[in-house]
């Protein structure tokens, strides 16, 4: 790793308390009239969304001035390579914008090519999620795990977004019920990583989702000793990828009817 364990407890405590400090802040805009705007179709933005960004940046820069950032309203910023902090200020914005409580702040940490922390916080449920490599994963105090269930037993969530044509979507639904198993659409794809980790779904799958959305959830199924695909190969972090996070008992099964996550590249292609 390019930073020592030291450096990584440091970032690891300031992740936590920015979450959290970020959470509130998200669930005090959340209680009062905001402007909301479309930025593309079905693509949602608040003046919160900017707010909470611009909070979580200038706390961590405060501590960590050498480190850069990747956040979905304010793009990239500091020297590639190093220390990353990968920013979603709200996750679920469409969700947020109605009146919805499912969404949630979500932040990672990449220390070179390698995702060492993530955070999540839930504010209307009182949640937060977190995970450090090597270090397990945990739901406030609880220590997360998968739930493996057979595949007819299977909740999968199933992202969407107008990145990806209507029919790719419409197939890879038919697709899981054709498994047996049964699919839901939350509107947060960070929390529905969340979910995968505590054991709650078991797999969340989308054709096309960003790296700000995903990271700090997909670090949380890996530490909760779930399986995922390798969202950051083929430039993930700065273009997306699909994404397949799943109890390890039904990889086989979800790779074979979604196509992502397996060797074979052109049918992630032809699917998506
Ligand atoms: C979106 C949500 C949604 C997912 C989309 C994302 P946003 O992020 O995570 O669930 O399906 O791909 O773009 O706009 O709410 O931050």
């Amino acid at each position: 790793m390019i930073i020592d364990s030291g450096e990584l407890d440091e970032r690891e405590e300031a992740l936590i308390a920015v979450t959290r400090e970020a959470g509130e802040l998200a669930r005090d805009f959340f209680a009062k009239p905001i402007e909301v705007k479309l930025k593309g179709k079905q693509d949602y933005i608040t003046e919160a969304d900017g707010e909470v960004e611009r909070m979580i940046v200038a706390r961590l820069k405060a501590r960590f001035p050498d480190d850069a950032f990747l956040g979905e309203e304010g793009g990239a910023s500091g020297t590639a390579g190093g220390a990353l902090w990968v920013i979603d200020p709200i996750d679920g914005t469409a969700n947020f914008a109605h009146g919805i409580p499912h969404f949630c702040v979500s932040i990672a940490f990449m220390a070179g090519t390698e995702l060492a922390l993530g955070a999540i916080a839930a504010p209307m449920y009182g949640e937060l999620y977190r995970a450090r490599l090597g270090r397990g994963a945990f739901l406030n105090q609880r220590a997360m795990r998968v739930a493996d269930a057979g595949i007819k037993q299977a909740v999968v969530e199933l992202g969407w977004s107008s990145r990806r044509p209507a029919r790719a979507y419409t197939s890879l639904v038919e697709r899981i019920l054709a498994t047996g198993a049964t699919f839901l659409r939350a509107g947060s794809g960070a929390l529905g990583l969340a979910y995968v980790a505590a054991g709650r779904t078991h797999g969340y799958c989308e054709l096309h989702i960003n790296s700000w959305d995903t990271l700090a959830g997909l670090l949380m199924v890996r530490e909760a000793g779930g399986w995922t695909n390798d969202f950051l190969g083929s430039d993930g972090l700065t273009r997306g990828n699909a994404v397949l996070a799943c109890a390890p008992g039904l990889k086989d099964a979800l790779v074979a009817a979604t196509g992502v996550g397996q060797v074979n590249e052109k049918l992630e292609r032809r699917i998506s």
